[in-house]
This record gives structure tokens, sequence and C-alpha cells, in this order.
């Protein structure tokens, strides 16, 4: 996924706010070269390869548990963490420890391990990404499309009570579970919820995704999270993107051009839905909804009936 994240857009980082290393520092100094990462999970089978990281379905020998074993690629992570030196950003894994829900993997532990390499211990999620339900290119039942736009709004909002911006929400970052669960993973670029952590500078997320004022290198907050979300939300209905597609970041720059809009696409769309995800993709930060239960509270009454068990 070498497009997924757009790190040959990077600018220059700025700001040093105040914070603490926190409970999580003290939990990574204690087993800091104490994890034998394989000596305790047995491999159940090959790596998938993230853009930073390396990813493996293991059982844990300890407990027996089947979990997920996210382990960073310190030459992809380090020049992004070291944009944030000494101003006290909690690693990945614990930002997936604070962040709870139904809608959010669940991080089990975190560490170093004995080569020095950062490893992060989740649930594993058996499911499919909702990047590949997408792709297929079938459309999806209006039911379930409507299920599924709630659940990823739920996700992030989530994300955002825990005081963070996720800053790659985005079909690649969720996985549809057979149950029909939707959960958003992956916490590789979110930062706490503060300016400091948002400044102009960096051209990070996945390009067809990312919002206008990030491609702009302007000032952001959650509302980042909010475009990218709508940009999802809308892909989700439809199949297509608001913008035309692009492999490269230069696609990304039309984002503050206006949108096509969702009935083109979707011409039954309830009238509410569609324009809920249209004002969540406004290039203008202003007019998007503050919050994703605001979004939220605007869909409630959409019933397109029963959604059933959504998946493959
Ligand atoms: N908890 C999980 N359960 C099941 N599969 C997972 C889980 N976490 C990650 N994966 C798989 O590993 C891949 C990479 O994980 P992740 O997105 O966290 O890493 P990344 O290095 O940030 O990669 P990317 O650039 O693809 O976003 C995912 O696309 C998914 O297929
Ligand atoms: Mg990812």
């Amino acid at each position: 996924m070498v497009f997924s994240r757009f790190l040959s857009w990077f600018g220059g980082g700025r700001g040093k706010p105040a914070g603490s290393p926190g409970k999580a520092a003290a939990h990574e100094r204690r087993r800091r070269g104490k994890v034998d990462v394989w000596r305790r999970y047995e491999p159940l089978h090959h790596s998938i390869s993230g853009t930073m990281s390396s990813f493996y379905k293991v059982r844990d020998k300890e407990t027996g548990d089947v979990v997920g074993l996210k382990i960073l690629d310190p030459k992809k992570v380090g020049p992004i963490e070291g944009r944030y030196k000494g101003l006290g950003k909690p690693s990945e894994g614990e930002i997936g420890d604070r962040i709870t829900g139904r809608h959010v993997v669940r991080t089990l532990d975190w560490g170093v391990a004995k080569d020095g390499n950062t490893f992060i211990v989740e649930e594993f999620l058996d499911g499919q990404l909702l990047h590949g339900l997408l792709s297929t290119r079938r459309a999806l039942p209006p039911a379930q499309r409507l299920d599924l736009v709630r659940q990823a709004a739920t996700a992030v909002a989530t994300v955002h009570k825990a005081g963070f911006v996720h800053r790659d929400i985005c079909p690649r970052n969720f996985i549809l579970c057979p149950d029909g669960r939707l959960v958003l993973f992956d916490f590789g670029l979110t930062v706490p919820d503060k300016p400091v952590f948002l400044q102009p500078g960096n051209r990070i997320g996945t390009p067809n995704y990312m919002a206008p004022e990030v491609v702009r290198r302007r000032q952001a907050d959650r509302r980042l999270d909010i475009f990218s979300f709508g940009v999802t939300a809308y892909e989700i209905c439809t199949l297509e993107l608001p913008w035309p597609r692009g492999t490269t970041g230069r696609a990304a720059l039309q984002h503050d051009t206006t949108p096509q809009d969702i009935r083109e696409h979707w011409p039954d769309i309830p009238a509410v839905l569609g324009k809920a995800i249209m004002g969540c993709i406004e290039p203008d930060v202003a007019r998007r909804p503050a919050n994703l239960d605001e979004f939220l509270t605007k869909i409630a009454a959409v019933d397109l009936g029963p959604a059933g068990v959504a998946g493959t």
C-alpha cells in the first residue's frame, strides 16, 4: 500500500507542547528489552506488510489466545515520531489503550521487543477490509450502506471523545467482521487533539480521503477526520469518490473544489442522509459538523430497513 500514506509530501513540523510521558511510557520502560516476541507469540500466517509496520496473526503461547501482533518499522515510524519529540505524545500502543469502544480495535498490550522494535498486541479482527468490500464494485444494499455509515461515524466519534484525532480515516483502516461489526484500527498517525499536534506542515494521511486544510498545509483540528469520514461514507454509499480518484497526491489538490453531488450516483438517497454526508466533505471547515454525534443525530430518523448481517 505504497500510496496509503503520503510521506513524501512531508513539510516541516513545528512546535513543542508540554506533556508527560504518562503511564504508557512507564509501562514501556518496564518492558524495555524484556519481551522476546517470537518466544511468546507463535505466528499463524505470513506477515502483512503495512506502510509502516508488519502485522501477524499469532497465538499467544501464554494464554492460547489468537491475537494480532503489529511490529513497527523504526525506519518509517522514526521520522514521524521525531516530529513530536519532547511533546509528550503517547505511543501508538498507549493511544490504542486509551480509545475503547465497540467499533474500535482493542489494544491488549504494547512494548519494546528484544531487538528494540516497538510492538503492539491487538484483538485479531477476523473479517474483511472495508476497502476490499468496496473494491469488489458490487453495490451494497441501501440498508447496509446506512448501517456501515452509522458504525463508521460511531467509530470516529469514539476516537474524538477519547481526545485524539485519527488522521487516517479511510476504508483501508476499517475491518468488517462476519457478525456485521465494523471496526476501526491503525493508530499509527493518531495524535492528541491539541493544536500543536495539528500544525500546518504535515500532509499526512491517505490522499483520496485527505481534508483540504491538510493538503493546503493549514492549521487543522478533528474536523479533518470528519472530512475523511465523509469521503468514506460517500464511497460506502456509491462506490465512488466525490472527487476524481488519484493514485498520487496530486488528485487531493482538488479537495477544495465543489464535490460531485452524491445524488448523481444514488438518486434515491434519503435527502437527510445525502445532505449530512455532503456536509462532512464541505471544503470549508466551518461548514462541517463540529462532531460526529451531530451527524448521527441528523440521520437518526433515516430508515432503510434492517441491515441484516453485513459482510461478504
Ligand atoms: N487487529 C487487526 N486484526 C486483523 N488484521 C489487522 C489488524 N490490524 C492490522 N491488520 C492487517 O494489517 C494491515 C496493516 O495494518 P495497519 O493498517 O495497522 O498498519 P500500517 O503499517 O499502518 O499499514 P497501512 O499503511 O496499510 O495503513 C491491515 O491492512 C490489515 O490487513
Ligand atoms: Mg492502516
